[in-house]
């Protein structure tokens, strides 16, 4: 039986070159890079080139990455920090309700805290509603956290028309823009737009799971969440994972690298699975955008369906794929992007979200979309002999 990983948004295959260089510094390189003697000194090299690696892709400066434990760790930081740190200019923050569960929950805390949060609405597509964030600026708006790619239905936020937004108020509010989904695959420039924070993890582009790093743009405070020793500018204290910063550093180099003809072929593959989905499997419907998609990721609902039985029917067959986002899938009930989006709840029930990486091919496609011809008429007949 083929195995198709069709789960790219939830975590990817870590690619050998990652895998080589992981090895490589955790045999050789094995020091503390805060220790002042040679082993230590060559972990911080190691350190030092990954940082480079990271600041290239968003065209910032090295001294200006933070490296933590991943996409979550990144959110939490931003969003606590920066508010914590900034208290007394304002207590008013401003998110969107499609936003992951590591951003949404950071502001629920904040709310315990006493700041007010706007959660703006999204529309059908997965966008956010940008009437709704010029009405929800005000004076006491300290921070905006819209993130860039939606991890359930592929949705790229509009980040010039946020900026434009942004850029005209007086004091301008932080912004952060959680990044995991695009970084290295879409170009994102802070300095261009005007972002402050941007957060982003390795797993997603074929890094190692457990490391990520917080772009903090230079001369933005943040109360750091982590005390001790004093690592990454005293915003992350800890001891690096020296093995898994390397691995983000070559996994975003070769990303970033090869990221022109990924997207070509995502695109190219995206496109030919929801199409062959929508035109030969009846009572389907694509949720999310149709032209500001991302390259890699589709959201289907097939009609009259649970996502669930659909996915493990599928893994029957040696397809991965998953209902919504992985990381909300112990949240219950169901996905609160595709609530937001205003779905029906039946349609909500049923969606399948297929995610791409570079490495799938159209044969995959086409086997996926003929044993989905195949199981979605019998699974539906089961349903309705209930
Ligand atoms: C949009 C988004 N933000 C944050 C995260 C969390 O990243 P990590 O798994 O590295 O903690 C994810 C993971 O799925 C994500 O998709």
């Amino acid at each position: 039986m083929p195995e198709i990983y069709l789960d790219n948004s939830a975590t990817t295959r870590v690619r050998p070159e990652v895998v080589a260089a992981m090895v490589r510094v955790m045999e050789e390189d094995y020091g503390n890079p805060s220790s002042v003697h040679r082993r230590g000194q060559a972990a911080e090299q190691a350190v030092k080139a990954a940082r480079r690696a990271v600041a290239e892709v968003l065209a910032v400066s090295p001294e200006e990455i933070v490296f933590t434990s991943g996409g979550t760790e990144a959110n939490n930081l931003a969003i606590l920090g920066l508010a914590r740190a900034r208290a007394r200019q304002g207590r008013h923050l401003i998110t969107t309700a499609a936003e992951h569960h590591s951003v949404l929950e950071a502001f629920h805390r904040l709310e315990n805290e006493g700041f007010q949060v706007t959660y703006l609405p999204v529309d059908r597509e997965g966008l956010p509603d940008l009437h709704a964030l010029a009405e929800a600026l005000s004076p006491e708006t300290i921070l905006v956290s819209t993130m860039h790619v939606n991890n359930e239905v592929g949705a790229v936020t509009p980040l010039e028309e946020i900026a434009q937004l942004l850029n005209q108020r007086k004091p301008r509010p932080a912004w952060h823009v959680d990044a995991v989904q695009g970084f290295a695959r879409l170009p994102l420039l802070p300095y261009r737009l005007g972002i402050d924070l941007v957060s982003l993890s390795a797993h997603k582009i074929r890094g190692p799971k457990g490391v990520g790093a917080l772009f903090v743009r230079r001369g933005t405070r943040l109360q750091p969440q982590l005390l001790g020793g004093g690592q990454e500018a005293g915003l992350r204290s800890g001891t690096e994972n020296v093995p898994g910063i390397v691995g983000l550093g070559v996994a975003a180099r070769l990303a970033w690298e090869e990221r022109a003809e990924a997207v070509a072929h995502m695109s190219k593959l995206k496109a030919r699975l929801r199409d062959r989905i929508l035109a030969e499997i009846p009572d389907t419907v694509a949720n999310g955008p149709k032209e500001r998609g991302a390259p890699h990721i589709l959201n289907i609902s097939f009609g009259g369906l649970r996502g669930e039985v659909l996915l493990h029917a599928l893994e029957e067959r040696g397809i991965y794929v998953s209902t919504g986002s992985a990381c909300s899938s112990h949240h219950a009930p169901g996905s609160h992007v595709l609530a937001a989006m205003r779905l029906p709840p039946a349609l909500r029930d049923g969606a399948i979200r297929f995610s791409l990486a570079p490495t799938n091919t159209e044969e995959e496609i086409d086997y996926t979309v003929e044993c989905l011809k195949e199981i979605v008429p019998e699974l539906r007949a089961v349903m309705r002999r209930r």
